[in-house]
């Protein structure tokens, strides 16, 4: 293996690593909300019932591109299959790493913000806090300038090292606010809500929004299992490794969830909220709890780790692409990423009040997205590119480099594989895609 590329030092680095890149604010802050928007229970069944038919098997096969290649997105399609125009997809994963970071940066800053405002004890007054442009530019940048210090450290160095210390930090501190909230009174409606399955509640458009939560919340479409799969070697177990991501990223949303619907309905208030539930209805909850502001910084202290380590995965996909292909320094591309993911940023930061051309953005239709920029960029981002990033990652793996050559390689190093090896390319080849197809109808509105 080139040492200069780096190399994950052991499986459970690997593990760590991806499982930090899956958990962050998909599973703590969307998870919970779009449950409470699907109707609860049926809905987390759903959701349980796609991560394992349709994001297991198909992260198996972007792992696979990145280990056989040891290449970023790019670099792994042009490998395989030199001078086509399956390239374009390495550069969609690359954009989309960029939209996503750019996004997903601003709201990481204002969990941050909110560990201050939880302790100073003034939890309220979200709509101004976030519409204070100072405020929300400075915490995009620091959440970006820490990211940056991290993913600046290297593979092993920087991100392994530190998912091994802050996952099951996050681990703990989640443990002990799920005990919190069950035993609260009136926990109980809260908990049937969750976990009771009224299966009258499921529609076409649940079955759809349960999918793409599936794809956000596991991070894949955009080539980061490509990426950290290139790091990964030979003799690793992939099936194994990718059964515990999706094991630690499901249990992580599914106690997100026993935190927050216990709580939600111990405070007799609608799981209807949508995305401000987290960032208005939590911190009103810990206010009127005894010692809750305290309970509330350790949750957005929580929030804040789980995004880090989303932001630093984030942040590598474009740094491999230009250190492996452009030979460019890692030190450098590290921090003209961070600084250009800034950039990108601002328009989203100022979105929420504080520029009114941003807020009142509206170039999409209303039914695609909210009308303020951030909206813009979660829509075209966070849902759109995943989706046809993983179509075509899916027909490139089931049908250009090959589903049995992409199978001998989960095979390598996983001879139990073997078993499922028929009923994979089967997936790969016809179900996965077809169901992706699926969802960006839906997107473009074609069910309503
Ligand atoms: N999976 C991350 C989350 O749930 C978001 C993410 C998506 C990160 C795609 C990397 C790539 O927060």
């Amino acid at each position: 293996m080139d040492n200069s590329r780096g190399e994950w030092s052991s499986k459970i680095g690997f593990i760590l690593a991806a499982a930090g890149s899956a958990i962050g604010l998909g599973n703590i802050w969307r998870f919970p909300y779009v449950v409470g928007q699907n109707g609860g229970a049926a809905f987390v069944l759903l959701y349980l019932f796609f991560v394992i038919i349709i994001g297991l098997p198909y992260m198996f096969a972007e792992m696979a591109l990145g280990r056989s290649t040891q290449r970023n997105p790019v670099g792994a399609i042009e490998a395989l299959k030199p001078r086509s125009p399956w390239k374009a997809t390495g550069y969609l994963g690359l954009v989309t790493a960029f939209g996503i970071l750019s996004f997903y940066a601003v709201i990481a800053g204002w969990t941050v913000g909110y560990i201050s405002k939880m302790l100073s004890g003034r939890p309220g007054g979200f709509a101004a806090f976030i519409a204070d442009p100072l405020l929300v530019i400075l915490l995009l940048a620091l959440f970006l300038a820490v990211t940056a210090l991290i993913v600046h450290g290297g593979v092993a160095h920087g991100i392994e090292r530190w998912s091994k210390i802050l996952m099951p930090l996050l681990f703990i501190i989640l443990v002990g606010l799920v005990v919190y909230a069950v035993t609260l009174k009136g926990a109980s409606a809260g908990l049937s809500f969750y976990l009771k399955p009224d299966l009258t509640k499921i529609t076409g458009r649940t079955m759809l929004a349960a999918l793409g939560q599936a794809f956000f919340s596991l991070s894949l479409g955009m080539g980061l299992m490509i990426t950290y799969g290139s790091y990964v070697s030979k003799k690793m177990n992939m099936v194994t490794s990718g059964l515990s991501i999706a094991l630690f990223d499901t249990m992580i949303a599914i106690m997100a969830g026993l935190v927050i619907f216990p709580a939600l309905f111990a405070m007799g208030k609608s799981p209807e909220a949508g995305p401000t539930l987290v960032f208005v209805v939590l911190p009103e909850l810990f206010a009127m709890m005894p010692g809750g502001l305290i309970v509330g910084a350790f949750f957005f202290l929580l929030l804040s780790i789980a995004a880090l380590t989303s932001t630093i995965s984030l942040l590598e996909v474009p740094v491999a692409y230009l250190t492996d292909e452009r030979k460019a320094g890692r030190k450098t591309v590290v921090w003209a990423a961070a600084f250009a993911a800034f950039l990108i940023g601002l328009p989203s930061a100022l979105s929420q009040g504080a520029s009114d051309f941003f807020t009142n953005f509206g170039l999409l239709p209303g039914r695609l997205a909210s009308a303020d920029f951030l909206g813009h960029m979660s829509f075209l981002f966070g849902d759109l590119s995943l989706a046809l990033g993983a179509f075509l990652i899916s027909l490139f793996v089931g049908w250009v480099w090959g589903a049995g050559r992409a199978a001998d390689e989960i095979q390598s190093g996983s001879p139990g594989f073997a078993r499922a090896r028929n009923i994979w390319i089967f997936m790969i080849r016809f179900f996965i895609p077809a169901v992706i197809f699926v969802i960006l109808l839906n997107l473009f509105g074609i069910f309503g």
